[in-house]
C-alpha cells in the first residue's frame, strides 16, 4: 500500500528581521549573512504567537471538515516546547475542532523528531489504512541578542497529512537513522536559550551527513544518480550546500550535479527568508523545491537528510505521485512579503518579551500580528488560546 504525504501547509510569524538591519547593529557585513550564511531575513515572533499558534495555523491552512473527521492522530514535533508535560498537539487538537477520538502528543528530538513523526505516522497508517494522521514540526529558534547563533533565528511551522494513497509524495521505505551521544547543540530545562558548541556543531552535522549517506548507500545498492533531488536539514542554507558538495564524488555525471545543484538552490528560497525553524526546516526545504521547481515531474525520487543535534540523523527517500502540483500552492512568496519589517529595537523588544505573571499566574499581553490564532493571554498558568474572528 501507498503510504506518504497528501497534504503539506506552512505557517510563520507576521514580523520579520531583515538582515540588513541585524549587520549593521552587530557591526557585521551583510555578506556574512547572504553569502556566508545565505541568509536575507528572519521570521520573528511575538508573545502571542508560539509553536502552537503557528502550528494550527499551518494546520488549517491545509485541513477540509472531512480530514477533522479522518484524523485519528496528531503529533507535533518541538524542540520549543511551551510545557514540560502537556502535550501542544493537544492543544492544536482543539484549536482546528479534530474529531475526539484521536491520540495525541508530542515528539522531541532537537530538530530531527518530525522525521520521527512522520515514521510513526506512516506505521500507523500501514495498520489503519483509512486513518489520516497530521503531523505538524513547530518551533521557534531563539539564541540570544549579539550570541554567535542570532543571525540564524527563525520561526515557523510545517504541517504534513500523512494518509494511504497521498497526491503528493509516497515514502520509499528505505530510512537509516543514526545516533551518537553528543553536546553540539542542547537546552537544559532552566534555560530559555541553547547552549551551543557552533562550529563543532557544523562538523556533527557534516559527519553525520557523510556518515549515514555511506550506510544508506551500502543498505540500498544507491547513488545520488536515483535522485531529481536531495533536502537537507537547514540550520542556515549555507551548511547543507557544503553537505551536498560534500557527498557529490569528483567523478560525478555533470547531468546530475546540474539537476541537484539547480534543485538545492530552488530547496532554499523560503528557508532564506524565514531563518531557522528547527523541526520544520528540511520540511520547508521540501515544501520551496516541489512549490518553485519547474522540472520535478511524478515518479521522481528526492532524498532527505535529516539532523537534530545530540545528535540523531535519518535519511530516507520520497516519490513523488502524478498530479502533485494540484495539492501545492504557487503564491506562497507574496505571504512572507507581507510580513510587517521589524527595526532592530523592536525585534530586541518583541522576540524576547516574556510573560509577566502575577502571583496567581495571570499575564496579559500587548495586541500584536499573529496568524489565525494567538495566544490571548495567561490565567492560573494556564495558556488560553483563541481563533481570531477573520478565519
Ligand atoms: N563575506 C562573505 N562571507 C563571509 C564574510 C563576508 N564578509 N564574513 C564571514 N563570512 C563567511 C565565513 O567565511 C563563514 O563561511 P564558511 O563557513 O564557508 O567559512 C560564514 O560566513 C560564517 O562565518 P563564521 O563561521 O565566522 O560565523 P559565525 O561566527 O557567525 O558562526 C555558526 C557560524 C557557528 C554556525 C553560528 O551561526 C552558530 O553558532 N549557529 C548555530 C548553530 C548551528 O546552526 N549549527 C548547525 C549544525 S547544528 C544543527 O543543525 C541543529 C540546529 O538546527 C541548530
Amino acid at each position: 500500500m501507498a503510504i506518504g504525504i497528501d497534504k503539506i501547509g506552512f505557517a510563520t510569524s507576521q514580523y520579520v528581521l531583515n538582515l540588513e538591519e541585524l549587520a549593521q547593529a552587530r557591526g557585521q557585513k551583510i555578506e556574512k549573512y547572504k553569502t556566508g550564511l545565505m541568509l536575507d531575513a528572519l521570521s520573528i515572533t511575538p508573545i502571542t504567537e508560539d509553536i502552537v499558534t503557528m502550528a494550527a495555523s499551518a494546520a488549517q491552512d491545509i485541513l477540509t471538515d472531512e480530514d477533522k473527521t479522518s484524523i485519528d492522530m496528531v503529533i507535533v514535533a518541538t524542540e520549543s516546547g511551551i510545557d514540560q508535560s502537556k502535550a501542544a498537539s493537544v492543544y492544536v487538537h482543539h484549536l482546528l475542532g479534530i474529531q475526539p477520538f484521536a491520540r495525541s502528543l508530542e515528539m522531541k528530538e532537537a530538530c530531527y523528531a518530525g522525521t520521527a513523526g512522520l515514521h510513526y505516522a506512516k506505521l500507523h497508517v500501514e495498520k489503519n489504512p483509512d486513518s489520516k494522521v497530521l503531523v505538524i514540526a513547530s518551533d521557534i529558534a531563539k539564541y540570544g541578542i549579539a550570541s554567535a547563533g542570532e543571525s540564524t533565528q527563525g520561526a515557523g511551522a510545517v504541517a504534513m497529512l500523512v494518509t494511504s494513497n497521498p497526491r503528493i509524495a509516497t515514502f520509499s521505505d528505505d530510512n537509516v537513522a543514526q545516533t551518537r551521544d553528543i553536546y553540539d547543540f542542547w537546552r537544559p530545562i532552566y534555560s530559555t536559550i541553547p547552549f551551543v558548541d557552533g562550529i563543532y556543531s557544523t562538523k556533527q552535522y557534516l559527519d553525520s551527513l557523510e556518515t549515514t549517506w555511506a550506510e544508506y548507500q551500502k543498505r540500498h545498492q544507491s547513488n545520488l544518480a536515483d535522485f531529481a533531488a536531495f533536502c537537507f536539514h537547514l540550520p542556515y542554507p549555507k551548511l547543507a550546500l557544503k553537505g551536498l558538495k560534500k557527498i557529490m564524488p569528483k567523478d560525478l555525471d555533470e547531468q546530475v550535479k546540474n539537476r541537484l545543484t539547480d534543485n538545492f538552490d530552488i530547496s532554499i528560497l523560503y528557508s532564506r527568508k524565514v531563518g531557522n525553524i528547527y523541526t520544520g526546516s528540511l520540511y520547508l526545504g521540501l515544501l520551496s523545491l516541489l512549490e518553485n521547481s519547474q522540472t520535478l515531474k511524478a515518479n521522481d525520487n528526492i532524498c532527505l537528510f535529516s539532523y537534530g543535534s545530540g545528535a540523531v540523523s535519518e535519511i530516507f527517500s520520497l516519490q513523488l505521485v502524478d498530479g502533485f502540483r494540484k495539492m501545492l500552492r504557487n503564491n506562497r512568496m507574496a505571504d512572507l512579503e507581507k510580513r510587517q519589517a521589524l527595526t532592530i529595537g523592536e525585534y530586541e523588544k518583541l522576540f524576547y518579551e516574556e510573560a509577566d505573571l502575577t502571583e496567581e499566574g495571570n499575564a496579559k499581553f500587548d495586541t500584536y500580528n499573529t496568524g489565525g490564532f494567538a495566544l490571548e493571554h495567561i490565567q492560573n498558568h494556564q495558556r488560553i488560546y483563541m481563533r481570531k474572528q477573520h478565519d
